[in-house]
């Protein structure tokens, strides 16, 4: 039996149009879901956008139009997104369906009934921006001030429904005691572990002053607090509060093993989410990853300064160096750690040209070249059987496969680039391009090239969830079949190549001029997104 993953990415909000904070929280979740379907597993990955709530009605007032225009036409955008960046989500879950909000209001029936949600009246600390209130102490630790926007918080009194998070302290430190890798990476653990010392108060969770959102049940005028509908899609996209039949069946995929989020948005995800997985009597994700933010030339990224990487900018990119080293510069570079990672034109390039051109793309045309001019393009056998590199292969795949579980993307891209630098270093070593002058050499030639095709092959399926469009490419140039089309137990073995088949050169990375991009993000000036971003 298969056994299953899940991997979800935050749902989008559709009053912004998509950028590289979108893309790259999606791209890795991508990498990730592609990895664990190629190793045989049945993957759930999931992402959608978030619907409801305050801004959204703003911002199509101040357009003209209904919030649900607004939200039909970012979705559509942000579901194009997925098909041209050739994501491979397993669903799209919008927060204004039918199939969420009846679960949503399910929940909360739930939720009312077991105690854990009761009517209160609420003085408090509230950041308009993020529709998010505070604490005193928290407030007075942020000046008072939202730390996104800077805007003052505003005193907010509201009766309202509230859910008892206060009631799950104690749980939740026990969680996290017993779970050291909960919450990634551990910075951001310790942050929350620090907040929760605090104490966790309730939070209010249904607003009467704005009507774009669910309607909390039996409680007329009562709308449901938008960031309490939009957790709740990590499990109604599978269906666990009811469903439709387009859930049927996906009750197995909870729970997720990773939420892949922005650090901005952890609180949610490390604290409240929790504690109402807590309160419904659901099971908690394996892990929370909170990766930290692109900035670009060093620079927080705004549509003022004209330094936004906005979804022109990225299509410029895909457009020069291909879908591939997008993905590669995503997975790679990124601000997966607890510090903020620097997008750059420049970078951008270097790590293109020595990864991907003169690695990636050298090493296989090298061997590809060899065996079609020695061999005439079949693959030559090998007497020694392959020598030391069965055992370092099976190595380093091991390295990968234990990378991938835990999410460390970086890591698991080194394996494949490493085994192609000891192909590379392998050559330059035996030369080849000598041994072939001599027909005396020919058994040893035949080892040398049948050793690296075998280890290009395999570099090639370690690279594929990265690179998948020239990971096919080289896995067809070199006998192989691409992505999960055959078992992981044969994919990951060195050797399954056959003696004879046949070899094709490859160019999969054409050298691109430095100056293709011109400014130094590459950000296109005039177009940036609706908001800036921090
Ligand atoms: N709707 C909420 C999430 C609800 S999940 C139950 C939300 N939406 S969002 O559209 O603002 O999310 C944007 C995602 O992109 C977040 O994960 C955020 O961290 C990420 N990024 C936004 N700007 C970013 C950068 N500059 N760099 C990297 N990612 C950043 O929050």
């Amino acid at each position: 039996m298969l056994t299953s993953a899940t991997i979800t990415t935050p749902i989008y909000y559709v009053n912004d149009r998509p950028h590289i904070g979108h893309a790259y929280t999606t791209t890795i979740s991508d990498v990730w879901a592609r990895a664990q379907r190629g190793m045989g597993r049945d993957v759930f990955f999931l992402t959608g956008t978030d619907e409801h709530g305050v801004k959204v009605e703003k911002s199509a007032a101040a357009r003209g139009i209904s919030p649900q225009q607004l939200a039909d036409e970012n979705a559509a955008e942000f579901q194009r997104v997925m098909r041209t960046f050739a994501l491979t989500n397993s669903d799209f879950i919008r927060t204004t369906e039918p199939r969420h909000i009846a679960q949503v209001q399910e929940f909360l029936r739930r939720l009312v009934a077991r105690g854990a949600v009761y009517l209160g009246t609420f003085e408090g600390w509230y950041d308009e921006g993020q529709e998010e209130y505070h604490t005193e102490n928290r407030a007075r630790e942020l000046n008072y001030k939202s730390p996104i926007s800077g805007k003052p918080l505003v005193r907010a009194t509201e009766q309202n429904y509230y859910f008892k998070l206060s009631a799950f302290s104690e749980r939740i430190a026990q969680h996290y005691a017993a779970n050291p890798t909960f919450v990634r990476p551990v910075e951001r653990f310790n942050e929350m572990i620090g907040r929760m010392r605090d104490g966790l108060q309730d939070v209010p969770i249904t607003r009467t002053n704005f009507s774009w959102g669910i309607a909390m049940p039996d409680a007329p005028g009562h709308v449901v607090y938008v960031w309490i509908d939009a957790l709740l899609n990590y499990v109604t996209a599978l269906g666990l509060g009811g469903g439709d039949a387009s859930t049927q069946g996906r009750e197995k995929y909870w729970p997720a093993d990773y939420h892949i989020i922005g650090k901005e948005i952890l609180w949610f995800h490390a604290v409240i989410w929790p504690a109402l997985l807590m309160a419904l009597d659901l099971p908690l994700p394996r892990c929370v990853y909170a990766h930290s933010f692109w900035i670009a030339d060093g620079q927080k990224m705004s549509k003022s300064l004209g330094n936004f990487v906005d979804l022109p900018t990225i299509e410029r990119y895909t457009s020069v160096y291909g879908l591939d080293a997008w993905r590669w510069y995503m997975a790679t570079q990124g601000p997966i750690a607890a510090t903020d990672a620097d997008f750059n034109a420049r970078h951008f390039h270097e790590v293109y040209t020595s990864s991907l051109v003169n690695t990636v793309g050298n090493c296989p045309s090298r061997v590809g070249a060899m065996i079609g001019k020695y061999f005439a393009g079949s693959l030559p056998t090998d007497a020694d059987r392959g020598g030391q590199w069965p055992q370092k292969c099976s190595e380093v795949v091991d390295r990968w496969e234990r990378s991938m579980e835990r999410f460390d993307l970086v890591g698991a891209s080194r394996c494949g680039i490493d085994l192609l630098g000891q192909v590379d270093a392998m050559i330059n070593e035996t030369e080849p391009f000598k041994l072939a002058k001599d027909p005396a050499n020919t058994p040893r030639l035949s080892s040398i090239l049948n050793q690296c095709a075998q280890v290009v092959r395999l570099a090639g399926v370690l690279l594929e969830p990265f690179i998948p469009q020239r990971g096919a490419d080289l896995a067809t140039a070199f006998g192989g079949s691409p992505g999960a089309a055959t078992a992981w137990a044969d994919r990951r073995r060195y050797g399954t190549i056959q003696d004879g088949t046949a070899i094709h050169k490859v160019a999969l990375f054409p050298r691109v001029e430095a100056t293709a991009m011109a400014s130094s993000s590459g950000a296109s000036p005039s177009t940036g997104s609706d908001q800036p971003r921090q």
